[in-house]
Formats: structure tokens, C-alpha cells, sequence
């Protein structure tokens, strides 16, 4: 039975610009680097900057977002949602990403979508850049790596914060951070160049994000003292396979990995145990006067995270990571999504647990949701039971974490309208609980249409005391 939430806990739902908006040229928007990934297995196996023309480029159209704002938002608000994630797409702002002086029109496109949620009673959460660095930035200064990111991004902040700072609370600055080393071009504009240490390209621009995110943090108060900035990390959990202790300290340092970043930008230094990291990996960070203060000064208000899943390591497998998480070796306690993806609704009550032991500060789930076909039956209906099931069965254990003590801010649905895959580039790996007529190839009318995990959702926000019944 489930103790229900707090009467400020947020029931929302969560999109990125790049999945979302498509129009991707229009309002003298610029590319990004998710706009020359192609649908398909190879989507990120060769990173090649020049559009071909037999690729479908599904954030070209995405869902057409940029055009239905209104009539999503109405959606949105008939679904009683009282919290709404998006990201600002950078290159919608600047172009190139090192102009000085911001595109009117792409400032006034997150006007009209901030002030729509606004207009209907949902609080606006804004995720800075969502694997959405201009390519721009990319190919012509190497992404993140390079410490020029770091005044680009401060400009693209001060605007962004004078324009909508006084409108939205909470905002986060990268998503999934801690996914720079892992995937490398959706978090930090990166690609291995020949001869390169990859692990030192990779946490040089962790440091780099690093300083951009405290900074932001300082320039967003000035503006708005209340404003809270978080942290977004992937943190899909992780099981030792057996009391072998290799696979208990092993699949603790793996997670260490991850923590490193929370670390980093929650407690405001470099880890003690990041010496040996660097050592091993052969880094050595380039850090300059004034940085580590930096870092120290303004750390996270929160920590805001994705989890999909959970997984199992043992110490004689190689781990991979995708988008939604970590993958090892199977569990045999657990179902798997049609993505392959290990359900796990109890892993997210421990990795609440896991998280507020270690920081105690408020977290956010700013990412959970089941990827699956849907099928519309000869009435025009979308039954789908099984999201609805992994919905209510993470809330359920999400409502035993704040009973554990947790301090828990909101929880957004991912995908709550269907969105483009980040991981493959498919629409038809559906997350959402509005469905968008729009196939693989880009083809449909993009029209919307409820699914029953829509009236679902409504319900449980409405009488989220009786889940457990649902
Ligand atoms: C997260 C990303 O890693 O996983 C999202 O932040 C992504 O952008 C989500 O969409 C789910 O992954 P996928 O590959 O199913 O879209």
C-alpha cells in the first residue's frame, strides 16, 4: 500500500528539444549534433558531419513539436500534469554556437512555450542542453574539450537567464553528464580523434562542463536568488552478480564511475579516489587559477537523474552503455523490455536510498519510462497495459523512497508525448502517453492521439493516495 506524495511533489513529464521539435532550420536555427545522426543500428558508429541525401535525419521533423506547442500543452494540461522537463535547444539561440548576440526568434519560441505552461498551472523545468550542442562548436573547436566551450555556453546562459529566469525555477544544466564517457558525442561534442588519449579528451571536458555549470549556477542567481540549479546524471543501477568480492568492488568502482560527476559538482571537489583514476586512464587535467574555487563556490541544488533500469556486473564481462544505461549480464529476477532493457521498479527505490545517503540533498527523477510499440486497435484505441503496469510500479516504490526519508522534488515521465529515440534514432520505440502519428522514415499526419496510459496518468495525479489499487 502506498503512503502517497507530498503535497509539493510534482507528477510531469519530460521531452528534449532535439527529440522533439523537429524544424530543425527553421527561425534560423543551426545544427546540432544530434541533427546529422541518422535512424538505424550505425546511428552513432560513424559520426559524419555532411548531411547525405538517402539518410533520414529523424530530428529534422522529430514529432513536429515546434508547431504543435499549443495544442500539446493543452494535452498536457487536460492530463493534469503540474510539471513539464524540456530543453532549450542551443542552436535554436546561436546558430554557430560563438555568436555574441542571441536569434530573436528562437528566444521568442521558448517564450511562447514557457509562458503556455505557465498559462496552464505547469511548473516549467528546463534542461540547459540536452545532447544538443551546436555542431558548429563541435567541428570547428572539438566540443567540450575545448575550454572556449565554456565562455560560449556563459553567453548562451546570460541570455537565457535574463530572458527566462525569472519564469522558471528549476533548471538543470547538461543531461546525463556523467554519459561523457560513454557516449561521448550526445554529452560533450566529442569524437576520438587518431592518436588521442580518449579518457583525457573525455574528463578534460568534464572539467571544462564542470566550471560551465558553476558559473551558470552564480550567473542564474543573480538573476533570480531562487532559482534552483541541478545536476543530471544517468544513473540506471547496478547489481554485483555474486558475493565473489571482485564482483562486489568491481561493480562498486564501476558505479564510482558514474558517482564521480555527482561528486564532483554536489560536493565540490575532485574525489580523493579520482587520483588513482587519472593516474590509471593517464590523465592529466589541464586546470586553470581559480577553477577549483569555482567548482567549490556554487555546487548543484539538486540532483536530477534518468533511470530506466538495472543491471548486472560481474567481473569477467566488459560493460557496455547505451542510452539507458549501463548493460552487463542478464538478471534472471527481472523482466525485459522489448529494448532489452531490465525492468526494475524497486532498484529505483535504491538508488533513491543510494543517492540521499550520499548527498543529501533533494533529487529529481527527470527521466523513467518504457520504450514499446503501440498497436491501434479497430476502435482507434492504444491499450497499453504494460506502461501503464511499469508506471504505477515505479511510483509505488517511488513513494516507498520518500517514506525511506528521501527528499524527492518531481518525477517526469520521459517521452510523455513520443518523441524520437536518442539511442536509435526510431519512433516506433514509443514512450509516451500521447501517441504522434509519424513513422521511422518520418511519414504521418503527426497527429495526436491518447493513448489509455493517458487517462491512467490523469487518475494517478488526481488520487495519487490509493496507487497501490490502480
Ligand atoms: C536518456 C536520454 O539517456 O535515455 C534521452 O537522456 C533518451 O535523451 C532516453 O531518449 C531513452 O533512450 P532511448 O534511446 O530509448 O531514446
Amino acid at each position: 500500500m502506498t503512503k502517497g506524495f507530498p503535497d509539493k511533489f510534482l507528477f510531469g513529464g519530460a521531452i528534449a528539444a532535439n527529440q522533439a521539435e523537429g524544424a530543425y532550420q527553421e527561425g534560423f536555427k543551426g545544427l546540432g549534433i544530434c541533427d546529422i545522426l541518422p535512424v538505424g543500428k550505425d546511428r552513432l558508429l560513424t559520426i559524419d558531419p555532411q548531411l547525405k541525401k538517402d539518410h533520414y535525419y529523424p530530428s529534422h521533423k522529430a514529432i513536429d513539436f515546434y508547431h504543435h506547442v499549443e495544442e500539446d500543452i493543452a494535452l498536457l494540461k487536460e492530463m493534469g500534469l503540474q510539471c513539464f522537463r524540456f530543453s532549450i535547444n542551443w542552436a535554436r539561440l546561436f546558430p554557430r554556437g560563438d555568436e555574441k548576440e542571441a536569434n530573436q526568434e528562437g528566444i521568442d519560441f521558448y517564450h511562447r512555450l514557457i509562458d503556455g505552461l505557465i498559462a496552464a498551472k505547469i511548473e516549467p523545468i528546463v534542461t540547459i542542453s540536452h545532447y544538443e550542442t551546436p555542431l558548429f562548436l563541435a567541428t570547428e573547436y572539438g566540443g567540450w574539450k575545448n575550454r572556449q566551450l565554456i565562455s560560449f555556453f556563459l553567453n548562451y546562459c546570460e541570455v537565457i537567464f535574463s530572458e527566462y529566469g525569472k519564469k522558471v525555477t528549476y533548471w538543470m544544466s547538461f543531461n546525463e553528464i556523467n554519459n561523457i564517457v560513454k557516449i561521448p558525442w550526445f554529452a560533450g561534442a566529442l569524437r576520438t580523434e587518431e592518436d588521442e588519449n580518449p579518457a583525457q579528451a573525455q574528463y578534460q571536458a568534464a572539467h571544462h562542463m564542470f566550471v560551465a555549470h558553476s558559473l551558470a549556477n552564480k550567473s542564474l542567481k543573480k538573476i533570480n536568488p531562487k532559482a534552483k540549479m541541478g545536476c543530471m546524471l544517468s544513473l540506471s543501477g547496478v547489481y554485483p552478480d555474486t558475493p565473489n568480492p571482485k564482483d562486489i568492488f568491481g561493480s562498486y568502482e564501476f558505479r564510482r564511475k558514474s558517482l564521480f560527476f555527482s561528486d564532483v559538482m554536489i560536493r565540490g571537489a575532485y574525489p580523493a579516489y579520482s587520483k588513482r583514476l587519472f593516474e590509471e586512464l593517464s590523465i592529466d587535467l589541464e586546470i586553470e587559477k581559480g577553477d577549483l574555487e569555482t567548482i567549490q563556490s556554487y555546487t548543484s541544488d539538486y540532483l536530477a537523474f534518468s533511470y530506466y533500469l538495472t543491471t548486472v556486473y560481474s567481473h569477467d564481462l566488459k560493460m557496455k552503455t547505451g542510452t539507458g544505461g549501463p548493460q552487463g549480464k542478464k538478471n534472471p529476477y527481472l523482466e525485459t523490455s522489448p529494448w532489452g532493457w531490465q525492468i526494475d521498479p524497486l532498484g529505483l527505490r535504491y538508488v533513491c536510498n543510494e543517492l540521499y545517503d550520499r548527498y543529501q540533498i533533494p533529487l529529481m527523477i527527470a527521466e523513467n519510462g518504457l520504450g514499446m510499440e503501440d498497436h491501434i486497435d479497430a476502435n482507434g484505441k492504444i491499450i497499453d497495459k504494460e506502461r501503464q503496469n511499469y508506471l504505477r510500479d515505479h511510483l509505488l516504490a517511488l513513494s516507498e523512497a520518500i517514506h525511506d526519508g528521501c527528499e524527492i522534488l518531481a518525477y517526469t515521465w520521459w517521452g510523455i508525448i513520443d518523441i524520437v529515440s536518442a539511442g536509435t534514432g526510431e519512433m516506433n520505440k514509443r514512450y509516451g502517453f500521447i501517441h504522434v502519428d509519424v513513422d521511422n522514415e518520418g511519414n504521418g499526419t503527426f497527429e495526436r492521439r491518447k493513448k489509455d496510459s493517458f487517462a491512467y496518468y490523469k487518475k494517478i495525479i488526481e488520487q495519487n493516495k490509493n496507487l497501490a489499487d490502480m
